[in-house]
């Protein structure tokens, strides 16, 4: 039972001996049922726990699906397509989620933040983010003028396998109010050069707060773990504050400027030694 007295329903993602998933898109007929869904709060497998609360019915469906064994996420995706409960431009959850990334991160002010890595069920809290931020730190992000999220851009975010791509959130506790996500940073590997560019977008309120950098070293030592060679980026030539973070990140950058934008490439190790 958790705290606020809903039940948590921990299994094992599959049943004989690994054949059958045990979370399915429809019970079927004369299954037998404990509680109510809407009872739930949390469903735990060994691919991580699912948060219900709150959620619309695409992101429960996502939620489920990222807990279910790889194996079975494919044919679930497309039943849930079937119903409508999700787009048909979704995709597929992948890896497992890496509860060992979460932790307490402090803002400069000494604000506290939740920083974990990024889930599918976590669309409507990165479009929320998306539409508080100001236009410029939208540009300064895209390099282009964004008046929308739409759906495929989304799924840039949300399409993750934590290992060749990562999103990292941190997200804030206003008081008596549900975490919002204030700050999100991305890896996206290139398997041609095993280089990964990153990117960043952190809330104007929170910028400056030391909070970009705390992300970035998170990222790094993540991608060095799963073998990435190094990170590249690229970052519109008057954008002091992204150049300052990687230029004191402790990385070595190289650089070049094409057509108003530095090309940055950051080796994690010399690979000679
Ligand atoms: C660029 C960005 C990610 C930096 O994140 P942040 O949380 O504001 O950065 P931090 O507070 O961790 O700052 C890291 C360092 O950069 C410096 N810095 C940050 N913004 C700066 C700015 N605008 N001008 C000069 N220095 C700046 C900080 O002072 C700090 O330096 P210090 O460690 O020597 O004190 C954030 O400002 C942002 O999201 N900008 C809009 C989107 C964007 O530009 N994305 C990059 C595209 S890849």
């Amino acid at each position: 039972m958790c705290p606020g007295g809903r039940p948590i329903i921990a299994l094992p993602s599959t049943a004989k001996k690994g054949t059958i998933s045990r979370i399915t898109a429809t019970l079927t007929e004369g299954a037998g049922v404990v509680t109510s869904r809407g009872d739930v709060r949390f469903v735990v497998t060994e691919y991580g726990i699912a948060d219900l609360l709150g959620k619309s019915i695409r992101e429960r469906a996502m939620a489920l699906i990222s807990i279910a064994h790889p194996k079975f996420r494919d044919e679930l995706l497309e039943s849930a397509k079937e119903r409508h409960y999700v787009f048909q431009g979704t995709h597929v959850p992948q890896g497992r989620y890496p509860r060992e990334i979460e932790r307490q991160v402090f803002s400069k002010t000494k604000e506290s933040f939740f920083l974990r890595p990024l889930k599918p069920s976590d669309e409507s809290k990165i479009q929320d983010f998306f539409y508080g931020v100001s236009d410029q730190t939208v540009n300064q992000r895209f390099m282009a003028i964004l008046k929308s999220l739409p759906y495929e851009r989304l799924q840039d975010f949300i399409d993750v396998d934590y290992e060749s791509n990562l999103a990292l959130v941190l997200e804030h506790v206003e008081k008596s109010l549900e975490p919002e996500i204030v700050a999100v940073a991305q890896y996206f590997r290139d398997p041609a050069s095993n280089f990964a560019e990153v990117a960043f977008m952190v809330d104007d309120k929170w910028q400056r707060q030391g909070l970009g950098a705390q992300l970035f070293a998170v990222l790094v030592d993540v991608a060095m773990a799963h073998g990435i060679r190094g990170f590249t980026a690229e970052v519109h030539f008057e954008n002091r504050g992204m150049m300052h973070l990687f230029q004191h990140s402790g990385l070595e950058v190289t650089s070049f400027l094409e057509g108003g934008v530095n090309q940055l490439k950051m080796k994690f190790r010399d690979e000679r030694l």
